[in-house]
């Protein structure tokens, strides 16, 4: 009861699912599409685990309602790499040692995504202030964002 078919497209593929019109865009990929690549850390827009991109730009998924999100495409940590090849933010990640535990690392790399693409990362400074909302509790801070700056070049 209550449940309604919505579509959305996610890394390149147009999947269908059944959800509560109240379902988060978060819980839907984990859920319903099995992409658990995005992590839950607060569920209330303050941790940044949940990054994803929608029509390029970043987004709490956690935030926003999955079925306002039919029509948008919808990148998660899984759809990055190609193939075998990591994208150059992940290389990034891997060679800076950005992360200890991991678990915020899907929504630092989504948000680094954007932060170069949209042109944020011209100097450490302005890179963290971007990254801001994207908290690590190991404090791997430094290390990000010289993942970051090395991808912005
Ligand atoms: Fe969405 Fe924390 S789980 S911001």
């Amino acid at each position: 009861e209550g449940v309604t078919s919505m579509s959305l497209k996610v890394n390149g593929t147009v999947r269908t699912l059944q959800a509560e019109p109240r379902v988060s865009l978060l819980d839907a990929l984990r859920e319903n599409l099995d992409l658990t690549g995005t992590k839950k850390g607060c569920d209330h827009g303050q941790c940044g685990a949940c990054t994803v991109l929608v029509d390029g730009r970043r987004v709490n998924s956690c935030l926003t309602l999955a079925i306002m999100n039919q029509g948008k495409e919808i990148t998660t940590i899984e759809g990055l790499a190609k193939g075998e090849e990591l994208h150059p933010m992940q290389a990034a990640f891997i060679k800076h040692d950005g992360f200890q535990c991991g678990y915020c690392t899907p929504g630092q790399i989504m948000s680094g995504v954007a932060c170069v693409r949209e042109g944020h990362a011209t100097t450490d400074d302005q890179t963290r202030e971007w990254m801001s909302g994207n908290l690590c509790r190991c404090g791997a801070y430094p290390n990000i964002v010289a993942a970051v700056r090395e991808v912005a070049g």
